[in-house]
């Protein structure tokens, strides 16, 4: 007789974006003239850079002919890569990020659900509330959680509201918590950490010896000079956090694949008999087992993102999204609605009109005005009365997308 992972069965119905996929699919073939927006999922709608596809073009050719051709390559990534992102997304912000310390993948989703593997299952975890359902999810099957209440909300892990009444900001947990998720640029709010609030994180994970799972896959989308783009500009997160990026929204590469994780060496974590070991050399025995690395093609296309042609590329792509977001923010405003977000990243978030709850907002939004966006509360309980929208569109889908809110708020 074999055993299932009881854990599973505590999940919530299904992943919230099958979920809006399923609904979105049946409204569209019971109304098959409608004509729908997508602005649920944060998928990227435009090309790869240019310098990116030139970069892959020339990959595959190598692999064509015996003295170029690649099989296997390092699990942690090719060094050309892992020193162009040192270089550039650390070094040059004054971050002290070492090539070594940098772990390539195939996505910020699956490390930051991987990295459980390398920590205990006493850990006490606080997540923000709303949340990228990921990290709930993930611990939810690793065994970290009881049951889910009536409001969704596991018994085991400790749930930090952001709303509007702290302008969504966290406040430190009144319990001493050993692992924390943030996410800056922040999924779902739209909204970024200060360096003053992120210091404040430092110094609560150092008094504490808590690690802070730093998520950063929207950093290029910081357009405030005072928000950090990394929790490693903040003095002491050396020795307390672990950082996850991604390609997928800085330059296109949610089909592509490719991530990395920043595990700094001299991070560490107690044994359950009290001594500490140090994360690195674990992930690195995670990784190297249960990975094979990066395809070599990817790989060169994600390192041309950091060539002056790529960084100017990748900047124009991203600026593309923020206008959508700035347009959107104006656009839903005018209509009358209460809008935050989509000024350090590509989400909008929300309040819904007339006290909807946020799944009653989704479907009269699709079934009214054919848009589709995500209900706040798929993100936590927090999230209710909420809803994002995702600035990831063609302009003329977003320029249509705020009439209709416009026309579906008037009524
Ligand atoms: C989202 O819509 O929240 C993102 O696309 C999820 C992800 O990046 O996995």
């Amino acid at each position: 007789m074999a055993y299932v992972n009881d854990n599973y069965l505590k999940l919530k119905a299904g992943y919230l974006f099958p979920e809006i996929g399923r609904r979105v699919s049946k409204f569209a073939k019971e109304n098959p003239q409608a004509k729908v927006i997508r602005m649920g999922i944060g998928d990227v709608t435009e090309p790869l850079p240019a310098a990116c596809i030139s970069a892959m073009h020339k990959a595959v050719d190598e692999m064509a002919s015996r003295e170029t051709f690649r099989g296997y390559g390092p699990e942690q990534g090719f060094d050309f890569l892992r020193e162009a992102i040192a270089k550039h997304d650390f070094q040059s912000r004054g971050a002290q990020v070492q090539a070594d310390e940098v772990f390539v993948s195939d996505g910020s989703k699956c490390d930051t659900g991987n990295i459980l593997d390398i920590l205990g299952k006493s850990n006490v975890i606080a997540v923000t509330d709303p949340v990228y359902p990921v990290y709930v999810d993930t611990n939810v099957m690793a065994g970290h959680t009881g049951e889910a209440d009536a409001g969704g909300r596991y018994a085991g892990l400790v749930y930090l509201p952001m709303t509007e009444a702290n302008q969504f900001v966290p406040a430190l947990p009144e319990q001493k918590v050993d692992i924390v998720y943030l996410c800056s640029p922040n999924n779902p709010t739209g909204m970024a950490a200060s360096r003053s609030a992120l210091e404040k994180w430092v110094d609560y994970a150092r008094k504490n010896e808590a690690i802070i799972f730093f998520d950063a896959a929207y950093e290029a989308f910081i357009t405030e000079a005072d928000v950090p783009h990394s929790i490693f500009e903040i003095e002491g997160a050396r020795e307390c956090a672990i950082e996850f990026r991604s390609f997928s929204k800085t330059a296109g590469f949610t089909g592509t694949r490719c991530a990395f994780t920043v595990v700094p060496k001299g991070l560490t974590a107690r044994t359950s008999t009290g001594e500490k070991v140090e994360l690195h050399g674990l992930w690195n025995r995670r990784h190297t087992t249960k990975f094979n690395g990066v395809s070599y093609i990817v790989q060169r296309g994600a390192e041309a993102v950091y060539t002056p042609e790529g960084q100017s590329q990748v900047r124009q792509l991203v600026e593309f999204y923020l206008e959508n977001a700035r347009l959107m923010c104006a656009g839903l405003k005018q209509a009358g609605l209460t809008v935050y977000g989509g000024v350090n990243a590509p989400y909008v978030w929300l309040k819904t009109p007339n006290g909807l709850s946020s799944w009653d907002f989704f479907d009269q939004l699709l079934s009214k005005a054919h848009l589709v966006g995500t209900p706040g509360s798929g993100f936590g309980a927090s999230g209710e009365g909420y809803f994002r929208l995702s600035a990831f569109n063609s302009r003329a889908n977003v320029l249509e997308a705020i009439e209709r809110v416009n026309k579906f708020v008037q009524g």
